[in-house]
């Protein structure tokens, strides 16, 4: 099953999912808005197709309360991005915290968080546990990579290996997570569930990579985001921690750039420093380079090269995302 497929089952479900309601609109309301579509469904899509690849057809419905579980947990952790980031645009449209308050993100996020947990208990008995287990080990790596990214805004001893180090935690855990999930669900043996999982673990490393570029190159309409938020926030990205580390007068431009105020004259002024690094081109060889060890991970699976086909599909895809 290709993603754009599987996202479409996973949209048409997350619409008829059925919230607790009653009069608490303020509960609620935000809860619909977060969930409702403009996302690529990415997690669950990728859950719903590791589980086909190992389980056929069958298996895809029986994924589908764990793949909802995901995107319900993803989405509880952008309301809270946002919050941290102080974003006030995702997905085209105001966050959460922006067109309500940071109350209202705070508290709708934590119901997403437990309607994913409720949906994730929706898998079979005899897999509860050992899929919590995923679930609860993720959700703290997603936790731990939130908050180095936080620490790291002022932190001025971060290399590039820490940095893959914490993207692996905030990105990757969940990626990870999504595909080992859909392995045990398509009844996967251990090593094939292990290797999916390092699979959508590299997968999201060059994901986030990608996320990091867009954030200055992407055309805001398109990605959803306004450009420039990392910049303005002082994220060590990887872009600019590649700048800092480059050695040349660009690194010590970039540090006296970096202490501007936020705005648009800081974004332009950081961002021609990029261009003269010609980091555009160092982002590709980077996102090139996961891509290519999540395709490895891939081939070392058990998987028919059929059945591998949609997930190379997924990672070319990926690669030249615009969104
Ligand atoms: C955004 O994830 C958060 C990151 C890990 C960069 P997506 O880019 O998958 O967000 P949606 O769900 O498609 O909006
Ligand atoms: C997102 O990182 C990671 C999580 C939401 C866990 P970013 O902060 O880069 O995501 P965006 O760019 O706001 O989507
Ligand atoms: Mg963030
Ligand atoms: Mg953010
Ligand atoms: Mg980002």
């Amino acid at each position: 099953m290709k993603l754009s497929d599987a996202s479409a089952l996973v949209e048409g479900a997350l619409k008829e999912v059925k919230l607790p309601g009653g009069d608490l609109a303020g509960l609620y309301e935000p809860v619909t808005y977060g969930l409702s579509s403009g996302g690529k469904r990415l997690r669950p899509g990728l859950l719903l197709m590791t589980a086909e690849a190992f389980g056929a057809e069958s298996a895809v419905e029986k994924a589908m309360p764990a793949a909802l579980g995901l995107e319900m947990f993803h989405n509880f952790t952008l309301l809270h991005d946002d919050v941290m980031d102080n974003s006030a645009m995702r997905r085209n449209r105001p966050s959460v915290q922006a067109k309500w308050d940071v109350n209202t993100a705070i508290l709708s996020g934590d119901t997403m968080l437990t309607l994913a947990t409720h949906n994730m208990m929706q898998v079979p008995d005899a897999l509860l546990r050992p899929v919590l287990d995923v679930f609860n080990d993720m959700a703290i790596k997603v936790y731990e990579g939130q908050r180095l990214d936080m620490d790291f805004e002022t932190r001025q001893d971060v290399t590039t290996d820490k940095y893959i180090e914490m993207i692996g935690a905030k990105t990757g855990a969940l990626l990870g997570a999504a595909s080992k999930i859909g392995a045990m669900l398509g009844g996967a043996s251990e090593k094939d569930a292990a290797q999916m999982e390092k699979f959508g673990y590299l997968l999201g490393l060059a994901f986030q990579i990608q996320d990091d570029w867009l954030d200055v190159y992407g055309d805001s309409n398109t990605f959803g985001k306004p450009i420039g938020g990392d910049i303005n926030n002082g994220k060590k990205s990887f872009l600019l921690l590649t700048a800092l580390e480059s050695g040349t007068p660009e690194a010590s431009a970039l540090k006296v750039a970096m202490e501007m105020p936020a705005g648009d004259t800081k974004v332009k002024t950081v961002t021609r420093i990029y261009e003269k690094l010609n980091l555009s081109e160092t982002v590709r060889k980077q996102v090139n380079h996961y891509s290519s060890e999540a395709l490895s991970a891939l081939k070392k699976t058990s998987l028919s090269d059929a059945a591998k086909e949609p997930f190379k599909a997924l990672i070319d895809k990926l690669t030249g995302r615009k969104k």
